[in-house]
């Protein structure tokens, strides 16, 4: 962890990535801990994109009204490919310095730390992340903020189609989202009873699947569900009901859980969290501390470096594949 000297007077908070669930919750915490606290806080909007434009405002109290409860980021959020070139830095730190803010809070995911980790390297500025994203796919913290959530849309949306595949007997294959991760697919695919998972780190062949619903229909059970993790490749679902059908004649039903995953009221676990990882990240700036992550581990809040959360990766949990493997017999 890095160190810096400068008495925290004024913070700036932005959130950057794709939306998640509890950011919102995240956003409350930062900014009613630090108020608290008798610090001011400035809002940059639509993340890098915003601080490259000098998009900032104030916040109070009251502007946190009513949020804590809703899905996506009242402070926006994008995407700026741009942030990756040292002379588009150069102008986000520029307006930072110009807004006189001593210190960040940065919700998102990895690629939004690795931004964050240059701006403290290249000009001082110091950041705390926060992790906020679906993808539960940040390494040094047992959970993400919207990860929760994600995981019971999800789990909604399979419960119902599994009222249609037991209706018809028929076989279903869902698509969700983690991008090269199987978290969500890992926690679906237990919770929600499914044959088989298809994740991008732990391969399992079209022929494996096959011959667990073929010993299944063999027992009597004529409905199933297949989890597909998206992977680097959005429809693989398509392609694997498609290898289904040549190798077997069975039509497999796809459904592709998409963006639906992203939004809605986040679970009272995400806001839990979001309002906890908040208001350690001002404690954490408070103290001096930058350059880290505030996370979770074993229900303990911890701060992680940021080059350590980014740097490694986090493995698909090999042993929920294996018990829904077992108990979906
Ligand atoms: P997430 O933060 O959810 O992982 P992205 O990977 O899209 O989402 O990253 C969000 C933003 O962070 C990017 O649009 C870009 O502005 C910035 N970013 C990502 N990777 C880097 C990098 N290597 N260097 C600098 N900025 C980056
Ligand atoms: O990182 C969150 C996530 O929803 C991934 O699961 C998914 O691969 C990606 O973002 C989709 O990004 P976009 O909203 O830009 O299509």
């Amino acid at each position: 962890m890095a160190k810096f000297q400068h008495p925290v007077k004024r913070i700036g908070v932005y959130t950057s990535g794709g939306d998640a669930p509890g950011m919102n919750a995240a956003i409350r915490a930062v900014v009613r801990s630090a108020i608290h606290s008798k610090l001011e806080v400035v809002a940059i909007s639509s993340g890098y994109v915003g601080m490259v434009e000098g998009d900032f405002g104030p916040l109070n109290l009251r502007s946190m009204a009513n949020i804590i409860q809703r899905g996506g980021t009242v402070l926006k959020t994008g995407r700026c490919p741009e942030f990756t070139k040292a002379e588009t830095r150069k102008i986000a730190a520029e307006h930072v310095r110009k807004a006189q803010l001593d210190g960040l809070v940065c919700i998102g995911g990895d690629g939004s730390f690795r931004g964050a980790h240059l701006l403290w390297q290249e000009h001082q500025i110091p950041i705390v992340g926060i992790p906020g994203t679906i993808d539960n796919d940040i390494y040094g913290t047992d959970f993400t903020i919207g990860f929760d959530t994600a995981v019971n849309t999800a789990l909604d949306a399979i419960d119902r189609i599994r009222d249609t595949a037991a209706s018809h007997d028929r076989l279903f294959i869902v698509e969700v989202m983690g991008r090269n991760t199987g978290f969500i697919a890992s926690h679906v695919g237990l919770a929600g009873g499914a044959e088989e998972i298809f994740t991008p780190d732990v391969p399992i062949t079209v022929e494996q699947a096959i011959e667990k619903i073929r010993t299944g229909r063999n027992r009597g059970k004529l409905s199933s569900i297949l989890i597909a993790a998206e992977g680097q490749k959005p429809g693989r679902a398509y392609d694997l009901a498609e290898q289904i059908r040549k190798k077997t004649g069975w039509d497999a039903k796809v459904c592709i859980l998409g963006h639906t995953q992203r939004g809605g009221t986040p679970t009272a676990s995400d806001r839990v969290l979001a309002s906890r990882l908040g208001a350690a990240a001002v404690e954490t700036l408070i103290r001096g501390e930058c350059d880290v992550m505030v996370g979770v581990q074993n229900s303990a809040i911890v701060a992680v470096p940021i080059e350590l959360a980014t740097g490694k990766e986090k493995q698909t949990p090999r042993d929920l594949l294996k018990l829904a493997n077992i108990l979906a017999n």
